[in-house]
């Protein structure tokens, strides 16, 4: 008989988003692994043999609370990888799915329904990957423990800044919250890690594509892997983080970008992610830029 390295027969596994992209692909990966999988979507998911689908829109308090009274008493695993870009979503849905969601499960769930040796995995974004040189910007929503709190230290951004904003600083926020609260966890024995994935072939594809102009610009970008990657690739990492392999992980930032990263500290690629999230006039000019080139493209379109 084969031995179960992953650790993952008869598990309860948690996964968020698990409808399309690197979600679904997480799930699938878990059923083929013998865990019981309970996927939360807003959309409907399809995977073969999961234990239970449960329709959630994850930027609604209420909704959770109610999701969670599904879910057995007892989690092994939990994903966190729902998520919005912002491109077709206000900031405050934006940033409340990326974010407010994942803070909300984690301190009143996940802590309490967890025990020692469960693990949890949050996917954030290379987007989100200079968080730790903004922390200031984003202390005060990441030491805020209710979904009220954080509504109020958002409320100025949520109306001023473009929702596309949202995305950047809903991913920072959560690699810093990861950081602060896998400490917090580690003292009893459950272990959190990060993943930061690269520009992916997911349904978020097209989104992404149309703030770059076309989907070369989108490969470009992509470095020397000279493709997007695919959602296996992000979710074989998740799955990983969360298994008995990696005991001893817990902390990590693990950044999945095919040496993207890599460039930009050698000096060979422009780091763009290096700005404000936050600031007025920056948050002020990029809604300037962003609604020119909405009107531009209505404008083609008339002719
Ligand atoms: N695709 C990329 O290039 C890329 C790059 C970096 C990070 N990410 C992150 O990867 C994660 C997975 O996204 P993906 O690329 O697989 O995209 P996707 O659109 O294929 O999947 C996202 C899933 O999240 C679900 N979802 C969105 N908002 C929700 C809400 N409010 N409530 C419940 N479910 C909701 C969607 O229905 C969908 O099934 C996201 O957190 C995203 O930010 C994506």
């Amino acid at each position: 008989m084969m031995k179960d390295y992953f650790g993952y027969q008869g598990k309860i596994c948690v996964v968020t988003g698990a409808s399309s992209g690197m979600g679904e692909a997480t799930a699938r990966m878990l059923v083929d692994l013998g865990a019981k999988v309970y996927a939360i979507d807003m959309n409907e998911c399809k995977v073969e043999g999961i234990t239970e689908f449960m329709q959630c829109n994850l930027a609604k308090k209420e909704e959770i609370d109610e999701v969670f009274k599904r879910i057995p008493e007892h989690i092994d695993s939990f994903f966190g990888v729902a998520g919005l870009s912002g491109s077709k979503t206000d900031y405050r849905t934006t940033f409340d799915c990326n974010y407010t969601a994942n803070m909300y499960i984690t301190l009143n769930y996940l802590k309490n329904r967890m025990s020692k040796g469960a693990s949890i995995v949050f996917c954030t974004s290379t987007a989100g990957l200079e968080w730790k040189k903004f922390k200031r910007e984003q202390n005060k929503v990441v030491h805020s423990k209710t979904w009220e709190e954080v509504q109020e230290v958002t409320k100025k951004l949520a109306s001023s800044a473009p929702a596309t904003f949202a995305y950047m600083y809903s991913k920072r926020c959560l690699s810093q919250f990861i950081c602060e609260q896998s400490v917090e966890f580690a003292k009893i024995g459950i272990r959190m890690n990060n993943v930061l994935p690269a520009s992916t072939d997911t349904g978020m594809k097209q989104e992404f594509q149309d703030m770059v102009g076309s989907e070369e610009g989108l490969i470009a970008q992509a470095g020397l892997a000279g493709r997007l990657a695919t959602s296996e690739e992000m979710a074989g990492p998740m799955v990983f983080l969360n298994s008995d392999m990696a005991s001893f992980v817990s902390g990590l930032d693990m950044v999945v970008d095919y040496t993207d990263t890599c460039l930009k500290v050698l000096g060979k690629k422009k780091n763009l992610e290096a700005v404000s999230a936050t600031n007025p006039i920056i948050c002020a000019l990029a809604k300037k830029m962003l609604n020119k080139s909405a009107k531009n493209a209505l404008n083609s379109g008339k002719e």
